[in-house]
């Protein structure tokens, strides 16, 4: 199935997607950072647990090897790189089920998950699609579960801002820099929203979000 207009790939180039995995590890501190994504989402034996915008399935995996108890989903609408995940999820041997879908028509009922966790996907989503997102986020979580965003943020020291112009043009990533998605976040439903880190990379600020569906 082709991806629907407005779709920006992994790289933004669908032939770029197989240099997706080493282009990410050296330039983002992708495992650290993923790292801190998990010990932020505090997963509990037993939550189900859902990685919106999955890619190759790099975070997917290590909340699965993190957390064994934990029921695990994957979803993308990328065809071409569910194909990569699977293989690495064979790989790795582990239990993960990988769904295709949009991050704004989740193919799930109402309140199915404890957690949603999100990485360096709402940056490709038009402003537009980031809040039909954050809407269905919203609904499959379970009321007081949580929703934990790795993705770009407001420049938060000087190289950060040197390189802000370039990251605005970057994909869908404006709404990021100008720091919108905290309010995007309430407007869906969500509260005690937060920004509870930010990282220096090479591509400018990344932030660590935090937010929780009322109980
Ligand atoms: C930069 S990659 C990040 C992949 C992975 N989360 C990671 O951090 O390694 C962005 C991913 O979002 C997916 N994506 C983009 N728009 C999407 C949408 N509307 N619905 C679902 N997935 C989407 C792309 O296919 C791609 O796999």
């Amino acid at each position: 199935m082709s991806p629907p207009e407005k779709y920006i790939p992994a790289l933004s180039y669908d032939r770029l997607t197989p240099l997706f995995d080493p282009l990410l590890r050296w330039s983002l501190r992708e495992l650290e950072l993923k790292r801190r994504l998990i010990v932020q989402a505090q997963i509990e034996s037993g939550q189900r647990v859902l990685d919106l915008g999955c890619g190759t399935a790099t975070l997917t995996i290590l909340i699965k090897q993190t957390h064994p108890a934990a029921e695990v989903f994957g979803l993308d609408g990328d065809c071409k790189i569910l194909g990569i995940a699977e293989a690495k999820v064979a790989k790795a041997d582990v239990t993960i089920a990988l769904d295709h879908g949009l991050a704004y028509e989740l193919p799930y009922p109402d309140r199915s998950f404890d957690r949603v966790v999100s990485s360096l996907v709402i940056h490709h989503l038009t402003t537009e699609n980031k809040r039909r997102a954050f809407n269905e986020i919203y609904r499959v979580l379970r009321p007081g579960g949580e929703l934990h965003v790795l993705d770009f943020g407001r420049p938060h020291n000087l190289y950060t801002s040197i390189v802000s112009p370039l990251i605005r043009r970057l994909e869908e990533a404006a709404d990021n820099v100008q720091g919108l998605l905290p309010e995007m976040m309430r407007e869906a439903g969500f509260d005690q929203v937060e920004v509870t880190r930010r990282f220096t990379t090479i591509f400018g600020t990344l932030a660590l979000y935090r937010a929780w569906r009322p109980a």
